[in-house]
C-alpha cells in the first residue's frame, strides 16, 4: 500500500515533493504520470492528441488502482481527483492525502513557458480548470499543505511532520 498521496494543480510541486519525501525516507517514489507514459510508450501531449483525454483519463484511473497497491510516496496527476471513482478509490485508501494548495499566480508563473501539459493552453480554460477543481481537493484531502512562497524542502519538512 503506498504510504502517502501527493495531490494538487498542474505546477503545485507534487512530483518535486514527493521525490524528496521519497529520498528523505528512503522508499519509492512513484508518479502516476509517469507511470501512465510508461504503460504508453507516448508522452502525455501525445496522448492527448491522438487517443483523446478519455483514453487518459481510462488509463490514469486502471494505474491508479495498481499503484495504491504498491509500497511509496505517490505523486498523483493534477487531474487524477477530477473522476468520483478516482476520489472513492483515493478514500478507500489508508494512506494520508496531501493537497498541495498552490495559487493560480504561482502556478502559472511555475508553468511559464511549458509545453508538456496538453490542459494548460488558454488562461481562461485553465482559470476555469482551476476554480472546478478545488473543492474535489479540498474534499479529498486529509492535510492541505499551502506551498506558495516555500522552499521544496521546507514543503517537504511540514509533511513529515504530519506524517
Ligand atoms: C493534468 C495534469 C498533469 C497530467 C495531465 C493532465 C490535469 O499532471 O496528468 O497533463 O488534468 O491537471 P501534473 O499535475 O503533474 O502536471
Amino acid at each position: 500500500m503506498v504510504e502517502a498521496i501527493l495531490t494538487g494543480f498542474m505546477g503545485s510541486g507534487k512530483t518535486t515533493i514527493g521525490k524528496l519525501l521519497a529520498r528523505t525516507a528512503h522508499c519509492t517514489h512513484l508518479d502516476l504520470d509517469d507511470l501512465i507514459v510508461k504503460y504508453a510508450k507516448k508522452t502525455i501531449n501525445q496522448l492527448f492528441a491522438e487517443q483523446g483525454e478519455k483514453y487518459f483519463r481510462d488509463l490514469e484511473t486502471e494505474l491508479l488502482v495498481k499503484v495504491l497497491e504498491q509500497p511509496g510516496i505517490l505523486s498523483t496527476g493534477g487531474g487524477t481527483i477530477g473522476s468520483v471513482q478516482n476520489r472513492q478509490l483515493l478514500e478507500k485508501n489508508t494512506a494520508p492525502v496531501i493537497y498541495l494548495k498552490t495559487s493560480l499566480d504561482s502556478v502559472i508563473c511555475r508553468l511559464h513557458g511549458d509545453n508538456t501539459r496538453p490542459l494548460f493552453q488558454s488562461y481562461a480554460a485553465f482559470f476555469t480548470l482551476y476554480q472546478r477543481r478545488m473543492y474535489a481537493y479540498e474534499q479529498s484531502a486529509d492535510f492541505t499543505i499551502i506551498t506558495d512562497n516555500k522552499s521544496p524542502a521546507r514543503i517537504a519538512e511540514e509533511i513529515q511532520s504530519l506524517l
